[in-house]
């Protein structure tokens, strides 16, 4: 959580650490890093906050190795402090200003204010992988000595290599003897590559996060690592606490909290993890899904998506219509496939909506009993007053109105619209991506929305009308009722 909060552009409220630490403790992390607690009030308020809420986890403190900092850990009531020092050269000298020695003597006085306070320490050498060796060498056996209960390798810049981390994690523990704790960065894309090696060599706890948020590149993304350790095989006889059919709920949770959005094709929770487009793959999952899918997807609480694209074959199509209950017959299959190809041809994207509107088409006769009609809305937005809507459906025969605000009129209507559906399924909407394809003021827009409900069934939807809110509107009641109909026919 501490990691996590210096991503750029994110700063949270207590409330809002709170929620996290609960959801995280929900997971089921063993420990979490609350924060640092001489940072701000604010800052110290929340992490005693989360102290006091009797989680399963325990809740540790990052302090720099002054009195201050410490004493500023321990009236947040913590029992845990996690300590750090830069040791690497480039530190010591444009930075702290300090010579080797020095850096001893402070990490040896503020371990001992620590412990004389009753403090748990685990210890972190800043910048341990560009530290020099024999030096570091000398930090791990003199923290040992004043008794710190843990200590961390942090790979600050995530400049080591798989091996390096190895061989310091082994120097460690042998010079040691304590729990070994790794902390890496991703600036070479490889933290859960370094994690894995150091936990191969003996490292028994990882510094992570949730979406690998963090620092510059971040963190070691909790989920990869998680999901590596469980499935691949590194002959490790271990395990994580972690309740993975969760994974995908709190990335979720916490990019919506954060406000930073996961890239669609991040391992594990990214939008694409689980989705396939092309002929040849969705045949194969279709037959059985070992074949393109090293997980399954409920492992960490998702759903497959078969999409539409460049490379669609008859079986994925089949497949798909089949959840909308049509059933084109062969001809009519190939008809199908050849339209979608040549849409694509042009460079253009094709949604699940539009696969149903040209399978019609050529089908015919297919009467869509759309569940969810919009009878009107109306929007007002301007500068000194905040966006509002209002919306009135019918669903199932049934009307139903709602208010609601937003950051601009598209939201406040779509947020209307959820308030009303979220009687019959809690959606969410993943993606919204508007266009204008003419020139001037009067231009065409379209709208493309991908959205996922509860049991994670997703659809993607795309409008093309001359008002941006109407449009917006229309694409999201399309979507809604596809999603409904595949609901039906799936019963999930
Ligand atoms: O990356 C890092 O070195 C850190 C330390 C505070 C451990 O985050
Ligand atoms: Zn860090």
């Amino acid at each position: 959580m501490r990691d996590g909060e210096q991503t750029p552009g994110v700063a949270l409220s207590p409330t809002q650490k709170l929620s996290i630490a609960k959801k995280l403790d929900s997971l089921g992390v063993d420990i979490i890093e609350a924060g640092f607690p001489i940072i701000s009030d604010g800052e110290s308020n929340a992490i005693k906050m989360i102290a006091k809420e009797n989680l399963d986890a325990e809740i540790y403190g990052l302090a720099r190795t002054n009195k201050k900092d410490i004493d500023a850990v321990i009236k947040a009531e913590l029992n845990y402090v996690h300590m750090f020092i830069a040791t690497s050269d480039i530190h010591l000298k444009y930075k702290l200003k300090l010579t080797r020695d020095q850096v001893i003597e402070k990490i040896i006085e503020t371990i001992e204010y620590s412990k004389s306070h009753g403090l748990k320490i685990e210890f972190s050498a800043e910048d341990a992988t560009r530290t020099e060796r024999t030096f570091l060498k000398k930090i791990f056996k003199t923290v040992a000595k004043h008794g710190v209960d843990t200590i961390d390798i942090p790979d600050t810049v995530g400049y080591a290599t798989p091996q390096y981390i190895g061989e310091i994690t082994k120097d460690a523990v042998d010079i040691t003897r304590l729990p070994i704790s790794i902390h890496c960065h991703d600036d070479f894309g490889l933290a859960v590559a370094n994690t894995i090696s150091a936990i191969q060599n003996g490292a028994r706890c990882a510094h992570v996060t949730i979406n690998g948020i963090g620092e510059r590149a971040g963190n070691t993304p909790l989920e990869e690592l998680v999901m590596a350790l469980k499935c691949l095989q590194f002959n490790l006889k271990l395990c994580t606490n972690i309740k993975t059919e969760l994974l995908y709920e709190t990335s979720r949770y916490i990019s919506k909290v954060v406000k930073v959005p996961v890239q669609p094709n991040k391992a594990i929770v990214g939008d694409n993890a689980f989705s396939h487009e092309s002929g040849i793959h969705t045949h194969g999952v279709l037959n059985n899904p070992l074949t393109y899918e090293p997980i399954g997807p409920e492992l960490v609480g998702r759903n497959r998506w078969l999409t539409v694209g460049k490379h669609a074959g008859i079986h994925g199509i089949n497949f798909m219509l089949q959840e909308y209950n049509m059933k084109p017959n062969p001809t009519q299959t190939k008809t199908i496939l050849s339209k979608i190809k040549n849409i694509c041809d042009q460079g253009k994207q094709i949604t699940d909506t539009e696969l149903f509107t040209i399978a019609n088409e050529i089908i015919g006769q297919y009467k869509e009993n759309k569940l969810v009609k919009l009878i009107g809305f109306s929007v007002s937005t301007g500068i000194g007053t905040m966006p509002y809507a209002f919306v009135k459906l019918n669903i199932n025969g049934k009307d139903f109105f709602a208010t609601d605000y937003g950051v601009g009129p598209v939201d406040a209507s779509l947020n209307a619209i959820q308030k009303i559906t979220g009687k019959i399924s809690q959606l969410y909407i993943k993606e919204y991506k508007l266009a204008s394809i003419s020139g001037g003021s009067s231009a065409l827009c379209e709208v493309t929305i991908k959205i996922e409900d509860a049991s994670n069934n997703n659809i993607s939807s795309k409008y093309v009308g001359e008002d941006i809110v109407t449009t917006s509107v229309k694409a999201m009641i399309d979507g809604i009722n596809k999603i409904m109909l595949k609901k039906n026919k799936s019963g999930k």
